[in-house]
């Protein structure tokens, strides 16, 4: 058993070295791309001292996503050692920041102060996110956790925000309520332009909490979704659920929004079908009704660009109301829009908003 650990621990070394014989000298004397998080030192002893690109890895402790490093850039770079990676060389190092932090690192985390206790405090928390290194064009947030306080009786995010805005400039996003289990993507601009994430509460009678894991993805990453895309689903089928989406009855849907949903178009696949768990976007969602069309769907609806096998078009694209009859079109590429507008009139009640499964159909 000793002998084969030793063996590997060597194979370990050996292949680590000959990454950093590949590695060229001005790669490795830039301390700027040491700094941008480019490359991991790893001690592997006290008198040698190798750079690597960054690995994956998962913590000891919940299988949060981490990454390889020594023990002391993990400490620099405000991460918290869970485990250990390279046969014990490295640990396993993971990004976890507070409000008011700055996110300097792939796959950091971001959580409420005291997670995973809640808040109930009046807070303007926000994080700011900076590029690991200029080849990085759009960052993904995956929501493992989060829940705000819900919207107002008119849908409107009036207690708690949460937005995800660039600093490039693009239209916020901003939403409320219950999203855990919810993504979404941000394209960057060029150069150093980060993002920032800032999460408001203004009442003390609601507890939240959150914790987002933040990836980057290079501008070449094969997962990027298209642009524009504020959700990108790529599996053969799924369920699209609309922010806020609940299961209980009552007012989810949140005002406002403007987004689209992309899905991913499989190879050999040309069509896709959406059918509706739940649909209720605008009138009474006691009361079925499917409606559709530029003229009964002028305020909140859902639209699906349309087409027929045969390249022909007879249906309208929007569709509100609250019940969605199955609709399947051929139209590329795959996306659902959503719109809502500042307001919800009184005769739309309980709109819970939508919960749609889609299937991609084979050509
Ligand atoms: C981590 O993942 C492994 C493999 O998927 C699983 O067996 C293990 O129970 C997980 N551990 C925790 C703490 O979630
Ligand atoms: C919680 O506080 C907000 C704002 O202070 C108020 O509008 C709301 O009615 C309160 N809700 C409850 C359940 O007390
Ligand atoms: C960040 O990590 C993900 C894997 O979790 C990887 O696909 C991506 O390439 C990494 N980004 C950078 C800039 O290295």
């Amino acid at each position: 058993m000793a002998a084969t650990k030793s063996l590997m621990m060597m194979m370990v070394v050996m292949v680590v070295a000959v990454k950093v014989v590949m590695a060229s000298p001005a790669s490795l004397t830039d301390s700027a791309s040491e700094r941008d998080g480019k490359f991991l030192n790893l001690n592997l002893l006290p008198f040698l001292s190798l750079r690597v690109d960054p690995v994956a890895c998962s913590a000891r402790s919940d299988n949060s996503s981490g990454t390889c490093a020594s023990a002391g850039d993990c400490r620099k770079y405000g991460g918290k050692a869970d485990g250990s990676c390279f046969s014990g060389f490295g640990v396993c190092c993971v990004y976890q920041m507070k409000c008011g932090q700055t996110v300097r690192a792939n796959n950091s985390y971001l959580v409420n102060d005291d997670y995973p206790q809640t808040l109930m405090d009046i807070d303007n928390c926000q994080y700011t996110i900076q590029k690991v290194n200029d080849d990085v064009c759009q960052l993904r947030l995956d929501f493992e956790t989060m829940e705000l306080a819900g919207p107002d009786d008119k849908s409107i995010c009036s207690i708690d925000t949460f937005t995800f805005v660039g600093t490039a400039g693009a239209n916020p996003t901003v939403i409320c309520g219950d999203n855990s289990g919810q993504h979404m993507y941000l394209d960057l601009g060029s150069g150093n332009g980060g993002a920032r994430v800032n999460i408001a509460t203004t009442s003390t009678n609601s507890s939240r909490s959150w914790r987002i894991k933040v990836t980057q993805l290079p501008c070449d990453s094969p997962s990027k979704a298209p642009a524009n895309c504020l959700q990108y689903y790529t599996d053969y089928s799924g369920t699209i659920n609309s922010f806020n989406y609940q299961d209980e009855e009552g007012l989810h849907q949140l005002a406002s929004q403007s987004y689209t949903a992309c899905i991913r178009t499989r190879e050999g696949f040309c069509g896709i079908k959406y059918m509706s768990d739940h649909f209720s976007i605008s009138e009474d969602a006691a009361n079925e009704q499917a409606k559709k069309g530029d003229n009964d769907c002028k305020d909140d609806f859902i639209l699906v660009p349309r087409q027929n096998k045969d390249g022909t078009v007879d249906e309208p694209d929007r569709y509100c109301g609250s019940k969605l009859d199955d609709v399947t079109t051929y139209s590329k590429p795959f996306e659902l829009r959503v719109i809502t507008n500042n307001e919800e009139p009184s005769n739309d009640k309980n709109n819970r908003g939508f919960s749609i499964r889609y299937t991609q159909i084979p050509c």
